[in-house]
């Protein structure tokens, strides 16, 4: 008699054993269940954190590259301002002004045509007779130089060789 309380006393303790440690693997699933959910909400929060601090970079690198824009715009805007200034400052022939500024710029600064300011006397003059004879096919300057003589295209050379100097010298002004 006392063996089979013992033996159903040891059953219940293995039942309840069992019991404990299968409430207890649930606990320890729902607790690690828990602690899955807080890590993903971390991961979550911790994303969504650098989604905004990603986009708060966009936003401070646009706002300085604006910034940047402006202020280069900035100068730009000014340096042509003073350009103008000193370029209503600088007397250009007629000859340049009527043929040639509309694209190379008041002083050969370049706009549509190039950048004229800054060459010696001698490139534009051999520029100038190549566009001419059409060793250098450019037919804009080609139907423009067939109007022009040798002696003004010499006195052309010579003028916008010399917009640089004149630049300068108004600059200082
Ligand atoms: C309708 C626009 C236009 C006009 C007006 C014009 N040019 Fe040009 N010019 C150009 C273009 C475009 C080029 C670039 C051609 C090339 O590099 O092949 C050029 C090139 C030149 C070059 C060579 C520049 C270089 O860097 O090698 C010289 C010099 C030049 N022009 C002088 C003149 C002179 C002087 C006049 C006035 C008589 C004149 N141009 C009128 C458009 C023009």
């Amino acid at each position: 008699m006392t063996k089979h309380i013992i033996a159903a006393a040891a059953t219940l303790l293995t039942l309840a054993a069992f019991i404990y440690m299968f409430n207890s693997d649930v606990e320890v699933q729902k607790m690690k269940n828990i602690a899955t959910l807080i890590e993903k909400s971390k991961i979550e929060v911790k994303l969504s954190n650098k989604n905004e601090i990603k986009q708060e970079i966009k936003q401070e690198t646009s706002a300085q590259s604006n910034k940047k824009e402006e202020s280069e715009m900035d100068k730009k805007l000014k340096a042509l301002k003073d350009k103008a200034g000193n370029m209503a400052a600088i007397n250009v022939s007629p000859l340049y002004k009527k043929n040639c500024s509309s694209c190379h710029g008041t002083v050969g600064e370049g706009i549509i045509g190039s950048k004229l300011i800054g060459r010696s006397h001698d490139y534009i003059l051999k520029a100038l007779m190549d566009f001419k004879s059409g060793a250098r096919k450019n037919y804009v300057m080609y139907g423009l130089l067939g109007n022009l003589n040798q002696k003004q295209l010499e006195e052309l050379s010579t003028e916008i060789s010399l917009f640089q100097e004149k630049l300068d010298a108004a600059t200082k002004k």
